[in-house]
Parts: structure tokens; sequence; C-alpha cells
């Protein structure tokens, strides 16, 4: 019987689907079939054996569903953990310098330039508009110390259907590029300015307000302690940076030398809950990931930049063993892509160069990291009731994947009849080893098709 409370169904897909769960970390349905409802939620999935009986407890038609072609796939949506979407104005350039003289040479000056409402509209649409047509369904955005430019990157992520998490940075310590922050009340007031309007656009509803110190060397004591008592108070995510550069730990320790690690700098002043993600933790004590899994507190794990500021390399596996929460960050401009395909690709490198180093060291299998890209990156940002994979009652954020896209890099067609191959190219694909955007058809944000978008006439 067809229960009436419950949701119509919106529309109902028949294929192949790749996920990761909890146990398994690439699991691939082959024939399955999955109905998405009005509210963008996934309603059912079943073997397409099973069209028949779903049809009829779900309400649907059978003439209605869409079936892939042979070389298509769904995946769940890239979750970006870690993105300053204002740097995008000079992602791929500028990497000549380590973190703390690259932030005061090139950083700063850029992002002081976002009190400028036209440029920043300017550079907010195309970054949403690149990490969505590159498969990011969910990003967790750094803005900039502009609460108004920070709430246009809010509305431009809804206009484009974007699941966003935005931060308005805080920071009332810049002793190089003096302009470039704010007073202790400013960042106190603008924070809570930032939340309230953020929250209070009801019209948003996929875009939430996170507490973003910029990170401790950035900071006041008391505004890393106002800032902490603000998300606590209101429940609100948190996210900075840590122990990211061997120069920013030791100035972290001389600046806070009550504190036993830069660690317990975010822990003293609430700023370690089950909602913060911090960005890098290259040189993370085993102490110091004892208190991440602790407190709930996840990383954002950013291969590219890492690499491209010669800041350090994150030994992931210690992290998984020590069972803190993970995801993967692009974290644009320190990273050079934009793209969670190439998140993918560095973890991957950064691994093997450790396993290189230490043989030892056991490498990271694709499947692995594909998790962290989708369900890791959820889980990360504490959305995995949410999004993250394919089970029934979670939000449908989800890439239909071509692997024989027109252009692309992989012709499956000439494979079409090696089951093996198949195979290996649909997880390699997925897993971003090969594939590109030219590879994803489309993209669906709570059961939205959100790419192919129209572009706004102006921008
Ligand atoms: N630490 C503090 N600010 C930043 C930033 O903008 N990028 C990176 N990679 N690290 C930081
Ligand atoms: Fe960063």
């Amino acid at each position: 019987m067809e229960n009436s409370n419950r949701p119509k169904i919106a529309n109902v897909y028949r294929g192949t689907f790749i996920h990761s769960t909890q146990k398994t970390a690439l699991q691939i349905l082959e024939d399955e079939l999955l109905g998405v409802d009005t509210d963008g939620k996934i309603a059912f999935t079943g073997r397409g054996t099973e069209l028949v009986r779903l049809s009829q407890t779900f309400g649907f038609s059978p003439t209605e569903v869409i079936q892939l072609a042979k070389h298509e796939f769904f995946m769940p949506g890239l979750v970006d953990t870690h993105i300053h979407a204002c740097q995008y104005s000079y992602a791929g350039t500028a990497l000549d310098m380590p973190l703390l003289q690259w932030l005061n040479t090139y950083t700063f000056p850029v992002e002081s330039h976002f009190k400028d409402l036209q440029f920043a509209h300017k550079v907010y649409s195309q970054v949403v508009k690149r990490t969505l047509r590159n498969g990011t369904t969910t990003a967790c955005y750094f803005a900039t110390i502009h609460t108004d430019a920070s709430l246009l990157l809010g509305k431009i992520a809804n206009d484009f259907g974007q699941r966003a998490f935005v931060g308005k940075v805080c920071m009332d310590r810049n002793d190089s590029v003096k302009h470039y922050k704010e007073t202790n009340q400013e960042s106190q007031e603008e924070t809570c300015r930032w939340n309230i309007r953020i929250l209070e656009k009801i019209q948003y509803p996929l875009v939430r307000p996170v507490v973003t110190p910029r990170f401790a060397l950035s900071c006041t004591g008391a505004l890393l302690g106002q800032l902490g008592a603000i998300a606590k108070n209101n429940n609100l995510h948190i996210q900075s940076h840590i122990s990211e550069n061997v120069e920013e730990v030791n100035l972290v320790k001389k600046m806070f030398p009550d504190s036993e690690s830069y660690t317990d700098v975010y822990l003293k002043h609430n700023l370690l809950t089950d909602k913060t993600v911090m960005a890098h933790g290259c040189y993370l004590s085993d102490e110091e990931l004892v208190l991440f899994r602790e407190t709930g507190a996840s990383l954002a794990h950013c291969p590219n930049s890492n690499i491209s500021l010669c800041s350090g390399m994150l030994n992931v596996r210690n992290v998984l063993n020590h069972k803190v929460k993970l995801g993967l960050g692009t974290d644009v401009a320190g990273g050079y892509s934009a793209s969670m395909l190439d998140a993918v690709r560095r973890a991957l490198d950064t691994s093997k160069i450790l396993t290189i180093q230490n043989p030892e060291y056991k490498t990271l299998s694709f499947e692995e990291v594909f998790r962290l890209a989708t369900l890791g990156g959820s889980q990360a940002l504490s959305l995995d009731d949410q999004t993250g994979n394919f089970e029934v009652g979670k939000d449908f954020d989800a890439l239909r994947v071509n692997v024989a896209a027109p252009g692309g890099p992989i012709d499956l067609v000439q494979y079409s009849n090696v089951p093996l191959t198949i195979y290996f190219i649909f997880v390699s694909v997925a897993s971003g080893l090969t594939g590109d955007d030219r590879n994803i058809a489309e993209v669906f944000v709570a059961g939205k098709k959100v790419v192919p978008f129209t572009e706004p006439t102006t921008e």
C-alpha cells in the first residue's frame, strides 16, 4: 500500500552505482535502481530485477525510469573540506614561497581586495561554477574578513545549487599587511552579524555559516576564546588551519607558551569540537591525534597544497589508525587545482612517496581515497547523516559519470566487450586517476540537477 504521507517519487534511475560505506571502501552495484523523492532524498534502492515490485510500492511508472548507458555510472558528489574561494583569483600562480612568506606576499594583499563587492562577485561566481562542474557538490569555503562579500559567496553558492559551508575569516593579528585585519571587537561583532544573516536566510537551505579563525597565528587568544564561545552558544561548525608547516608550528609554540601543543591551543579555546574541521595537520603528534579523536574533530587533508608550498606530508595511514575523521581538500590557492579529482590523485601520490621513503608504510588504495573524497568528507563535516553515499534517506548528491565522454581521456567503446576492463575504467575514473570534468555529464545536489547549468547573462 502506498503511504500517502510519503513524498512522491520524482525520478528513478537504473544502472551502475558506485559508492563507499563504512565497511566497504568501494562498492559497485550493477543494474541497481535508485528512486529520488520530491524532497531530493533517496527514497529507495533495489535490484533492477525488482522493478515491478518497487514501482507498485513507491507508486511510479516503470516506463519513466531513467536508464543509464553501459558506459555511465553514478557516484556520490565530491566533498571539498577545505577551499579558499577568494584565492581562486590567483590559483595556479605564486607557489614559489613557503607558507608564511606566501601569505604575507600574495594572499593577504589579494584578500584585501574583497571589500570590493564587484570583484568578489566575479571571483566567487567563477569558483562556484568551476568546482560544481568538477563535481564538488559540497564545499567548505573560507571567504575573507569582509562580511558582505562573504554573504555574497553564500548567495552565489545557493543560486547555483551547491551545498556550502561558508566562513567569514576572523583575524585580529597581522603584523605584515596591517590593513588586512580586524580589531578584536569588529571580528566578534561581524562574526555574529554574519552568522545571524546567513542563518536567517532560510531561502539558502544548503548554505551554513562556519566560525573561521584563520589560524592561531592570526588571532589573539582573546579572539580565539570569543569565537569558541560563539560557536558553542550557536552550535556552529568551526574551521581553521593546524600544523601545516614547521615554521608555523614553532611560532605557535612561542606565541602560546601556556599550551602543550598546537592542538591544545584550539582545545583550550573551545575550538575543537565534533563540528570542527582543521586543515593540514602534517606535524600533529600521536597525542594530538588522540585529542582529535576524543573531541570528534576532523582533519582536511590538502595534498596539493602541502606539496606546492613545500609544507609537509600528512601520514594519512596514521590518522586513519587513530580513527580521526578525515576528508580531502583542494586548499586553493595553496593547492593549484580546484578539482577534487586532483586532490584524489595528489593524496595517492603523497601516500606513494611515503612508501618510497619507508617501504613499511602501507600505501593508500584508490578505493580508500575514493572514500575520503566522498563519504570521508561528509563525515569530516558531520554531514554523513545527510550525504556521502547512496543510503536510503540521504540527499541525492551525485555525479553522473560518462567514461566515454567525447574528448574525454578514455574511449570506452573499444573495451566494451571486456568486463574486467570496464570495471577498472569505472573505478579509475571514479577515483580520479584518469577522469576529468569532461567525464562528469551531470551533477545533482539534493536531487536537483545543478550541472549543466545556465550561465547567468551578467556576472
Ligand atoms: N594558514 C593560514 N592561512 C592560510 C591560507 O590561506 N592557506 C593555507 N594553505 N594555510 C593558511
Ligand atoms: Fe587553507
